[in-house]
Protein backbone atom coordinates (compact mmCIF):
# COMPACT_ATOMS: atom_id res chain seq x y z
CA UNK A 1 0.00 0.00 0.00
CA UNK A 2 1.04 3.41 -0.53
CA UNK A 3 2.23 5.53 2.39
CA UNK A 4 1.41 8.83 1.62
CA UNK A 5 -1.99 10.66 1.34
CA UNK A 6 -0.20 13.39 -0.34
CA UNK A 7 -1.92 15.63 2.29
CA UNK A 8 -0.59 17.29 5.06
CA UNK A 9 -0.59 15.35 8.82
CA UNK A 10 -4.24 16.72 9.68
CA UNK A 11 -2.42 16.27 13.67
CA UNK A 12 0.81 17.47 15.25
CA UNK A 13 2.84 14.81 16.01
CA UNK A 14 4.61 16.08 19.38
CA UNK A 15 8.04 14.96 20.50
CA UNK A 16 10.18 13.34 22.86
CA UNK A 17 10.32 16.61 25.68
CA UNK A 18 6.54 17.08 25.66
CA UNK A 19 4.88 16.00 28.96
CA UNK A 20 2.08 14.22 27.48
CA UNK A 21 4.24 11.45 25.95
CA UNK A 22 5.58 10.43 29.81
CA UNK A 23 2.02 10.61 31.47
CA UNK A 24 -0.37 7.72 31.69
CA UNK A 25 -3.19 8.13 29.25
CA UNK A 26 -7.09 7.68 30.39
CA UNK A 27 -9.10 4.90 29.30
CA UNK A 28 -11.53 5.76 26.45
CA UNK A 29 -14.80 6.15 28.67
CA UNK A 30 -17.66 4.40 27.23
CA UNK A 31 -19.51 7.30 25.92
CA UNK A 32 -17.00 8.07 23.16
CA UNK A 33 -17.84 4.71 21.44
CA UNK A 34 -19.77 4.92 18.54
CA UNK A 35 -19.43 8.99 18.30
CA UNK A 36 -18.29 10.73 15.22
CA UNK A 37 -15.64 12.40 17.68
CA UNK A 38 -14.09 9.00 17.94
CA UNK A 39 -14.51 8.12 13.90
CA UNK A 40 -12.82 11.70 13.15
CA UNK A 41 -9.48 11.17 15.78
CA UNK A 42 -9.05 7.56 14.36
CA UNK A 43 -9.52 9.15 10.67
CA UNK A 44 -7.08 12.04 11.38
CA UNK A 45 -4.55 9.69 13.15
CA UNK A 46 -4.39 6.88 10.42
CA UNK A 47 -4.18 9.79 8.00
CA UNK A 48 -1.24 11.59 10.18
CA UNK A 49 0.31 8.32 10.65
CA UNK A 50 0.37 7.43 6.94
CA UNK A 51 1.90 11.07 5.79
CA UNK A 52 4.64 10.75 8.11
CA UNK A 53 5.46 7.21 6.98
CA UNK A 54 4.79 5.13 10.16
CA UNK A 55 3.44 1.93 10.76
CA UNK A 56 1.72 2.94 14.18
CA UNK A 57 0.79 6.26 16.04
CA UNK A 58 -0.84 6.39 19.52
CA UNK A 59 -3.05 8.77 21.03
CA UNK A 60 -0.69 10.74 23.24
CA UNK A 61 1.38 11.51 20.50
CA UNK A 62 -1.53 13.93 18.93
CA UNK A 63 -1.25 15.18 22.12
CA UNK A 64 -4.40 13.15 23.03
CA UNK A 65 -4.52 11.48 26.38
CA UNK A 66 -6.48 8.68 25.59
CA UNK A 67 -5.77 4.61 25.50
CA UNK A 68 -6.04 4.07 22.14
CA UNK A 69 -3.23 3.50 18.83
CA UNK A 70 -3.89 3.30 15.27
CA UNK A 71 -1.02 0.82 13.08
CA UNK A 72 -0.90 -0.82 9.95
CA UNK A 73 1.80 -3.49 8.92
CA UNK A 74 3.12 -3.68 5.77
CA UNK A 75 3.30 -7.25 3.85
CA UNK A 76 6.16 -9.12 2.92
CA UNK A 77 6.93 -12.41 0.95
CA UNK A 78 4.67 -14.92 3.15
CA UNK A 79 1.57 -11.99 4.27
CA UNK A 80 -0.39 -9.35 2.91
CA UNK A 81 -0.39 -6.12 4.03
CA UNK A 82 -2.45 -5.77 7.40
CA UNK A 83 -5.00 -2.59 6.60
CA UNK A 84 -5.32 0.54 8.92
CA UNK A 85 -6.47 -0.49 12.41
CA UNK A 86 -7.68 1.38 15.14
CA UNK A 87 -7.24 0.07 18.96
CA UNK A 88 -8.85 1.62 22.41
CA UNK A 89 -8.19 0.46 26.06
CA UNK A 90 -6.01 -2.62 24.90
CA UNK A 91 -4.58 -5.26 26.96
CA UNK A 92 -1.92 -7.22 25.95
CA UNK A 93 -0.35 -10.62 27.14
CA UNK A 94 2.78 -12.66 26.28
CA UNK A 95 2.02 -15.51 24.70
CA UNK A 96 5.04 -17.84 25.58
CA UNK A 97 8.02 -16.35 26.54
CA UNK A 98 9.80 -16.14 23.32
CA UNK A 99 11.74 -12.55 22.96
CA UNK A 100 12.72 -11.33 19.33
CA UNK A 101 15.34 -8.21 19.39
CA UNK A 102 14.57 -6.05 16.50
CA UNK A 103 14.77 -2.54 15.32
CA UNK A 104 12.55 0.31 16.01
CA UNK A 105 12.07 4.07 15.45
CA UNK A 106 9.62 6.25 16.63
CA UNK A 107 7.46 9.24 15.23
CA UNK A 108 8.15 10.89 18.31
CA UNK A 109 11.80 10.18 18.26
CA UNK A 110 12.54 11.28 14.74
CA UNK A 111 15.78 9.59 12.93
CA UNK A 112 16.43 7.49 15.74
CA UNK A 113 17.06 3.52 15.47
CA UNK A 114 17.93 1.50 18.26
CA UNK A 115 17.35 -2.84 18.70
CA UNK A 116 14.70 -3.54 21.49
CA UNK A 117 13.73 -7.02 22.69
CA UNK A 118 9.46 -7.65 22.42
CA UNK A 119 7.75 -10.68 22.92
CA UNK A 120 7.28 -12.55 19.82
CA UNK A 121 3.91 -13.52 20.16
CA UNK A 122 1.13 -11.67 21.90
CA UNK A 123 -2.82 -11.88 22.95
CA UNK A 124 -4.04 -8.44 22.85
CA UNK A 125 -8.40 -7.53 23.46
CA UNK A 126 -9.09 -4.43 23.29
CA UNK A 127 -12.49 -2.23 21.49
CA UNK A 128 -13.06 -1.32 18.33
CA UNK A 129 -14.46 2.39 17.37
CA UNK A 130 -18.10 1.52 18.11
CA UNK A 131 -17.08 -0.19 21.03
CA UNK A 132 -17.35 -3.92 20.15
CA UNK A 133 -14.59 -6.07 21.62
CA UNK A 134 -11.66 -6.89 19.59
CA UNK A 135 -9.56 -9.72 20.09
CA UNK A 136 -6.59 -11.36 18.08
CA UNK A 137 -3.24 -13.22 18.84
CA UNK A 138 -0.46 -11.09 17.48
CA UNK A 139 2.92 -12.47 16.20
CA UNK A 140 6.74 -11.30 14.76
CA UNK A 141 6.44 -7.26 13.13
CA UNK A 142 2.63 -7.14 13.99
CA UNK A 143 3.57 -8.21 17.89
CA UNK A 144 6.43 -5.77 17.81
CA UNK A 145 4.08 -2.83 16.85
CA UNK A 146 1.17 -3.06 19.21
CA UNK A 147 3.54 -3.48 22.26
CA UNK A 148 5.43 -0.24 21.40
CA UNK A 149 2.06 1.54 20.63
CA UNK A 150 0.85 -0.05 23.93
CA UNK A 151 4.28 1.41 25.79
CA UNK A 152 2.88 4.48 24.21
CA UNK A 153 -0.49 4.71 26.57
CA UNK A 154 1.61 4.13 29.79
CA UNK A 155 4.00 6.73 29.24
CA UNK A 156 7.27 4.71 28.12
CA UNK A 157 9.53 5.20 25.04
CA UNK A 158 11.57 2.49 22.89
CA UNK A 159 14.62 3.82 24.16
CA UNK A 160 13.32 3.16 27.48
CA UNK A 161 13.02 -0.79 26.40
CA UNK A 162 16.49 -1.03 25.01
CA UNK A 163 18.96 -3.55 26.66
CA UNK A 164 21.77 -1.10 25.80
CA UNK A 165 21.85 2.12 23.99
CA UNK A 166 24.93 0.92 21.93
CA UNK A 167 23.11 0.25 19.00
CA UNK A 168 21.28 3.62 18.67
CA UNK A 169 22.14 5.04 15.53
CA UNK A 170 20.89 8.08 13.33
CA UNK A 171 18.67 6.63 10.53
CA UNK A 172 20.95 7.69 8.19
CA UNK A 173 23.99 5.94 9.17
CA UNK A 174 21.99 2.90 10.17
CA UNK A 175 20.56 2.51 6.45
CA UNK A 176 24.48 3.03 5.34
CA UNK A 177 25.93 0.92 8.00
CA UNK A 178 23.20 -1.24 9.52
CA UNK A 179 20.28 -2.18 6.68
CA UNK A 180 22.51 -3.76 4.47
CA UNK A 181 22.75 -6.74 6.49
CA UNK A 182 19.86 -8.79 5.14
CA UNK A 183 18.58 -9.70 8.94
CA UNK A 184 18.31 -6.08 9.97
CA UNK A 185 16.15 -4.49 7.31
CA UNK A 186 13.53 -3.90 9.65
CA UNK A 187 13.02 -0.53 11.22
CA UNK A 188 10.16 1.61 11.49
CA UNK A 189 8.54 4.66 12.85
CA UNK A 190 5.90 3.80 15.73
NI1 LIG B 1 6.42 5.55 18.90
Amino acid sequence: MTNSLEKPSPLEVIRLGHPVLRQVAEPVPEEFFGTDRLADLSRDMIRTMLSEDGVGLAAPQVSENLRLFVYWVPGDDDHPDIAPQFLANPEIKPAGDLVEVGWEGCLSIPGLRGLVPRFSRIKVSARDLEGNPVSLTADGFHARVMQHEFDHLDGIVFLDRMESPASLAYEHEWERYVLNQPDDAQGSDL
